[in-house]
């Protein structure tokens, strides 16, 4: 039947969203799939009714297209998507809800505190110390995130992130490895992929290491022991499970000096682009990007 790749529409993540959706297209059209673009931040919801797809592939990242607000509109229609379902989507879209759910299956997650006024983030501070991360708890693809050094870091921090977000996430920094885990699969048959370690040039793997600049190296398997690699597999599928998630995810992880990982996020619609990182998981197991699409494709349910 015909199928949509929804793309595009009209989070701050937009961009990255248009090149996940043009290589989910046409790695579908490749395997003989009759895929058509749908950029929902251009067209409305007549326009997608009335296009009548039997499936939809969910290429959008960010608010109203990662956050449950697309899942539940999809899930009126009738029509099956990819990916996590409304809740989950939900949860996920708020790292602020994540880690309450994390905190409450006993998942290593870094101290927080949620922050609303500068005098917030002062107080966070005392508490969470230096270096300390302030994240808009909404947003992805790093947008709406500062490092804090000291204290002369908060007010230019506060004034950024108040742009993306009303409320604030205020996160201890975690020195060490940065990791990351595609999951697949529903319910028990949950499993994780081989784990990513993203080593970023200036370690910062920001908005420009991520999709512009060419020089952040990846290692897929990571370096790891199998008994460590085993344990971080673990936490992301537990991860996974916690939040309910279904089809598809990728879990953030970093893995301090005293290898204890920590789980930073989970996001529900990874990135597709050529430089994301679940299609390179799935390759280091033998599965191409054009497969990875269909067998998610595959897996849409309402
Ligand atoms: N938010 C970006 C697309 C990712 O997690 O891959
Ligand atoms: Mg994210």
């Amino acid at each position: 039947g015909k199928v949509g790749v929804l793309y595009g529409g009209k989070s701050a993540e937009r961009p990255v969203s248009l090149q996940s959706g043009q290589g989910v297209y046409e790695a579908l059209r490749s395997k003989g799939v009759d895929a058509h673009l749908f950029d929902t931040g251009e067209q409305g919801l007549a326009q997608l009714e009335a296009q009548q797809f039997d499936r939809v592939f969910i290429a959008l990242h960010g608010r109203y297209g990662e956050d449950g607000c697309m899942q539940g509109i999809l899930e009126y229609l009738g029509i099956p998507y990819t990916g996590p379902s409304v809740m989950s989507s939900a949860i996920a879209m708020d790292k602020i809800m994540t880690k309450r759910i994390l905190l409450e299956k006993g998942i290593p997650t870094p101290r927080y505190a949620v922050a609303y006024t500068q005098d917030d983030l002062y107080e966070a501070a005392e508490t969470l110390g230096f270096p300390m991360i302030v994240k808009a708890p909404h947003e992805g693809s790093t947008l709406g995130l500062k490092k804090i050094l000291t204290k002369s870091d908060i007010p230019e921090a506060f004034t950024l992130i108040k742009t993306y977000d009303s409320e604030l996430l205020a996160e201890q920094f975690i020195v060490g490895r940065e990791l990351t885990v595609a999951v697949l699969g529903k319910g028990e048959d949950a499993r994780a992929l081989p784990i990513i370690e993203i080593i970023a040039p200036d370690g910062n793997y920001d908005f420009n290491n991520k999709y512009i600049a060419n020089d952040t190296r990846y290692e897929c398997p990571a370096n790891l022991s199998p008994e460590l690699t085993a344990k971080i597999q673990q936490y992301c599928v537990q991860t996974y499970k916690a939040v309910g998630c279904e089809g598809w995810s990728r879990v953030d992880v970093m893995l301090d000096a005293k290898q204890q990982p920590w789980i930073l996020e989970i996001n529900t619609s990874p990135g597709m682009t050529s430089h994301s990182l679940v299609p390179m998981a799935a390759k280091a197991t033998g599965m191409a990007y054009a497969d990875l699409c269909v067998y998610l494709l595959e897996q849409a349910s309402t």
